[in-house]
């Protein structure tokens, strides 16, 4: 009863604040057809970027891990016309996918995928920095060391965010029988918390409340 109320909710929420164009609709498309991975964030969370990026008026966005590039999407749109939205993308296969989205969107001038493990792109992204936003959704194993370069690359103000940092409530405290994965959560997690610089807190916005984003402001 109470669930079936809180989908209700998160429904009209969605399709009042956050409805899906056809750029998101034909991404989501080209990535079931291409075989990519369709596990991307929801279109509350997708409008809660174009949120941050507005409030800090993101002009340079870098994204960890394109997916389906439904992300991407949502981020690039929040972005004014001479503004850039780098994606990193591990597979060649799905980069390309993510281009024609990107392209299809109308986002073509405004965005570049560039295609490798995220820890080989990220040292020759220091020319691009600061970066204004940073979102991270990628191997969850690598997440700590893409919050070290998401702080090397980013400003005072630099928004940093980070998918799937809730993953049912396993990520917040060590456990010793602990995946790479998960490990790397809840190191993410920690550092976020503890580290001086950030200014940081989880939103359990994904999934009925067991998943969801850290989001992390530079200070
Ligand atoms: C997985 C990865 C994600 O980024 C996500 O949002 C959901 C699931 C995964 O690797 O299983
Ligand atoms: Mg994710």
């Amino acid at each position: 009863q109470q669930t079936q109320k809180r989908h209700a909710i998160e429904d009209e929420i969605a399709q009042l604040f956050a409805p899906e164009d056809d750029g998101l609709r034909h991404a989501l498309q080209a990535a079931k057809e291409g075989g990519l991975p369709e596990i991307q964030i929801n279109p509350i969370q997708g409008k809660l970027l174009q949120v941050f990026a507005a409030a800090n008026q993101s002009r340079k966005i870098l994204e960890i891990g394109s997916l389906a590039g439904y992300s991407g999407i949502w981020l690039a749109r929040a972005l004014p016309a001479d503004g850039r939205l780098i994606s990193l993308e591990l597979e060649p296969r799905h980069a390309e996918v993510i281009r024609a989205s990107f392209a299809h969107a109308g986002l073509a001038d405004r965005t570049e995928v560039r295609v490798g493990n995220a820890l080989d792109l990220l040292p020759g992204l220091q020319a691009a920095a600061p970066f204004d936003l940073i979102f991270i959704d990628a191997d969850k194993a690598g997440y700590p060391q893409y919050l070290e370069w998401a702080i090397k690359l980013s400003r005072p103000g630099s928004i940093i965010i980070a998918d799937n940092c809730v993953r049912d409530g396993r990520v917040f405290t060590a456990s010793p029988d602990m995946d790479a994965d998960t490990a790397g959560l809840v190191k993410y997690n920690q550092l976020t918390r503890e580290h001086p610089r950030l200014t940081t807190i989880v939103l359990a916005n994904d999934n009925d409340y067991t998943d969801g984003f850290n989001v992390a402001v530079v200070k």
